[in-house]
């Protein structure tokens, strides 16, 4: 045993103590066995450090921090490189503010666009999000600081976040939601990571033996420590026993008691403790290091200058007609649109960075070289009418040879805790756009989005570029883009379809009850948009430069594809190239083409390049649930090298042997999938998918009601609580900045008082409430009593021994 000499020395009370955190950020420290505490801190695009009161949903201030373009943002960089620079970066402010671990970054699938938190993911695909987030993981770790990628996993709506099941196959399990993980795990090694908040298929995240023991440990390998998301444990001893280590925030002495209670009635064995020591020993160790290192090297000029290199290489351009873009110096333009002056360059929640000076469009413009006429507010964020506002800009247009115009979603849309009701940008806003076209029709739209928009209106202008939300430095980019300093190449790393009604999951995206049925399976994004032929506004992997690109020489066999790109404009730039592998004869229904590499090619203008995209264990494998391992189909397959998913330039055929495994899939009894018509697939085909019934969702009064959910109880109290905090939040919502808090709770089951009032409240209580909610009014409130005075006495007694 490794650590056997520390282990020695504690008691059982001890370990147990270690494996739940001692405050909201901080784990327990035993100095007496050498042990130290760390610090754990969000988050995925800027350090978090509280140094105050903390919580966990960064509503008190943080130390300045920079704050770099979210994920959803410098996925369309598509630069792994650039992932592990900014990971570099986070680790030297982690070390600076005595930071350990690095609760990031995020790489949940985007299922749908409306998951409220999809700016802090990359993308719809997993290697896309995987190959990003192994470069963060890479860069944090590699300056001796603890990353820890999150939330694994099938964690991908806000609505009841703490309490959802996620239903799906295990093919769609594997192939769709796990494999970005996977890429993660072997090829960076994180040495921790964050379990997810909800089910899969019944059973907790944090507590799931097929996830934990059976694919994270057995098959990857990973070695290192599995943190709970916060308030994200239910049993604490059926988690340790299937691998998670560490349970946070502070779930106070009442998880100790659990786990020894476990431990004496022979529900955990006391070696499985002792493996879970062993895991958060290894993660203290890991960061030692940096711990004793201390820098003083917080956000710094250096930071600042990768923060607006990154914002530069995520922006992408999406329409440019007639060249409008760039605006040649001296060019009279109006700014116009709120989002000029107050920027989105982040979205709100645990990952909200305390930027010192966040660069806004209309400051930025001072040095651009182009002749600022004027800036109007135009339209107000949140979607109130206001003709006066409308006018103003729609004059300054008149006046301007071109218009800059910001459009964007606004504080409420995308924020933790909360999943978005449309695909839409605010109506005042649209009709400001149609307002000014036809004033001027040289419109530029600049959005500000960290997720896909419908933008039926683009039409009404002449170039669009997609900003997202691009960090404390995305306004300079933006500026530098307009005016051709730089030479915007990102890529789309979501499709943005026509419309909410095109997505494949809209049938069963954050529906009411528990469970989140996933019965589009495989066919999230363009996986989709392709097999069903239905034409996105915005294809995966597109996007304009000012230059142009040509391919040619394309050779490829299994192992890889060589080919050459060449800039055939004027102008140097960058061009992202994508791989993708096609097989049009299946026995197994399939995508029309998956992603399987890529890369990033800069080129001088006139400038040739020969590339070589190697091809590994993904590139043809699929998974078999008959013999429930990845399998290989032989056969012939096509290598497709595209500008987007959709531009396909060249194309390779190429034979592969097969593994000769057994067809899973009867295509009769399963039309719609081998069809890709998934928006409504019958229930008899996703029970042969799923290979079992579905299961069915019950409304229980029990530790696992959330509060929203309390209108159901048989408790006037119940009733009362929940439609005061419905209307506290429907008050908030209104006033256009999420109450955090209120969304949290509003989600949140009963059981996670118990996990995060720092010992507070305790299970006991908890179940006293139950029994309140059950309708047993006098004895429920009797147990609130008894176990509030047991928890007291038992509080102080562990304190002693510990
Ligand atoms: C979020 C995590 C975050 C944690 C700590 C949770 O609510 O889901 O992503 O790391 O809080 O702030």
């Amino acid at each position: 045993m490794k650590y056997a000499n520390i282990l020695s020395k504690l008691t059982l009370d001890q370990k147990c103590a270690l494996l739940s955190g001692a405050d909201v950020f901080k784990t327990r420290e035993i100095p007496a066995a050498g042990i130290s505490s760390i610090w754990l801190t969000d988050g995925p695009h800027g350090l978090r450090k509280q140094a105050g009161a903390s919580d966990h949903l960064g509503l008190n201030p943080s130390e300045p921090a920079t704050c770099f373009p979210t994920a959803a943002a410098t996925a369309c960089s598509w630069d792994e490189k650039l992932g592990e620079e900014i990971g570099s970066a986070l680790a030297e402010e982690a070390i600076a503010q005595g930071v350990d671990v690095i609760l990031g970054p995020g790489l949940n699938i985007k299922r749908s666009p409306l998951c409220g938190r999809n700016f802090e993911y990359f993308s719809e695909d997993p290697y896309l999000a995987g190959k990003m987030a192994a470069g963060y993981v890479r860069g944090i770790q590699k300056r001796g600081i603890a990353a820890c990628p999150k939330h694994f996993a099938v964690n991908n709506q806000e609505t009841r976040r703490m309490a959802s099941d996620s239903i799906l196959d295990e093919r769609t399990l594997r192939e769709i939601y796990l494999t970005g993980f996977e890429i993660v795990v072997r090829e960076s090694a994180p040495a921790s990571i964050m379990s997810s908040y909800n089910l899969i298929n019944g059973s907790y995240a944090n507590e799931n033996k097929h996830l934990l023991e059976d694919i994270l440990k057995k098959d990857w390998g990973f070695q290192g420590a599995v943190v709970t998301d916060w308030g994200g444990s239910n049993d604490h001893a059926m988690g340790v026993k299937t691998g998670s280590t560490l349970e946070m925030p502070a779930p106070g002495w009442d998880s100790i008691c659990e786990l020894k209670k476990a431990v004496e009635n022979g529900r955990l064995k006391e070696s499985d403790i002792d493996a879970r020591i062993e895991e958060l020993l290894d993660l203290i160790s890991f960061t030692k290091n940096a711990r004793e290192e201390k820098k003083s090297c917080a956000a710094s000029e250096d930071h600042k200058k990768l923060a607006r290199r990154a914002a530069a290489e995520a922006l992408t351009l999406l329409k440019n007609e007639k060249e409008l873009l760039p605006l040649s110096a001296g060019t009279r333009v109006a700014l116009i649109g709120d989002f000029a002056a107050l920027p989105r360059y982040q979205g709100a929640g645990s990952s909200q960075v305390n930027a010192p000076h966040p660069s806004n469009v209309l400051e930025c413009m001072e040095n651009s070289g182009l002749e600022l006429i004027g800036y109007a507010q135009g339209f107000h964020r949140l979607g109130k009418e206001d003709e006066g506002l409308l006018e103003e800009a729609v004059k300054l247009a008149k006046r301007a040879e071109a218009v800059i115009l910001c459009l964007g979603l606004d504080e409420v849309q995308e924020s933790e805790g909360l999943d978005r009701e449309h695909m839409r940008l605010a109506k005042n806003q649209t009709d400001l756009l149609r307002a000014a076209a036809a004033a001027n029709p040289n419109i530029v739209v600049v959005l500000f989005s960290g997720s896909a928009v419908e933008t039926k209106w683009r039409s009404d202008c002449r170039a669009l570029l997609y900003a997202s939300l691009g960090g404390q430095e995305g306004a300079g980019a933006v500026v530098d883009a307009l005016t051709g300093k730089i030479n915007p190449g990102g890529k789309l790393a979501e499709t943005w379809p026509e419309s909410y009604e095109d997505t494949p999951a809209k049938n069963n995206f954050a529906k009411t009850g528990r469970m989140a049925q996933y019965r589009e399976s495989i066919y999230v994004g363009y996986r989709y948009y392709q097999k069903k032929n239905v034409s996105p506004a915005f294809p995966f992997g597109f996007g304009l430069s000012y230059t142009s690109f040509a391919y040619s020489d394309l050779r490829a066999d299994e192992k890889q594809a060589a080919f050459t790109v060449t800039n055939t404009g004027k102008r140097d730039g960058t061009e992202i190239a994508q791989l993708y592998i096609s097989k049009p004869e299946s026995a197994v229904f399939r995508a029309v083409r998956e992603l399987k590499g890529f890369c990033r090619v800069e080129l001088k203008a006139g400038e040739s390049r020969t590339v070589t995209i190697p091809l590994d264990d993904k590139a043809f494998r699929y998974w078999n649930v008959k013999s429930n391992r990845w399998e290989t189909e032989g056969g012939e397959y096509f290598v497709q090298i595209g500008s987007s998913s959709e531009a396909l330039q060249l194309t390779a055929s190429v034979n592969v042997e097969g593994t000769q495994a057994p067809v899973p899939y009867k295509a009769q009894e399963m039309a719609h999938y081998f069809t890709g018509d998934v928006q409504k697939v019958p229930d008899r085909e996703f029970t042969a998918l799923l290979g079992h019934e579905i299961p069915v969702s019950k409304k229980e009064i029990g530790r696992n009601m959330t509060f929203g959910e309390m209108r159901y109880a048989r408790s006037p109290l119940g009733w009362l609580a929940c439609a005061i905090l419905s209307a506290l939040l429907n008050r908030s919502l209104k006033k256009g900045k999420p109450d955090l808090n209120l969304l949290f709770i509003y989600n949140m089951p009963l059981r996670a008082l118990a996990k995060m009032t720092g010992g507070i409240v305790s299970m006991g209580m908890v179940d006293g409430m139950v029994m309140e909610l059950k309708g047993f009014w006098i004895i429920g409130l009797l147990r609130i009593l008894y176990e509030f005075i047991k928890n007291l006495l038992r509080s102080r007694i562990m304190e002693k021994r510990i």
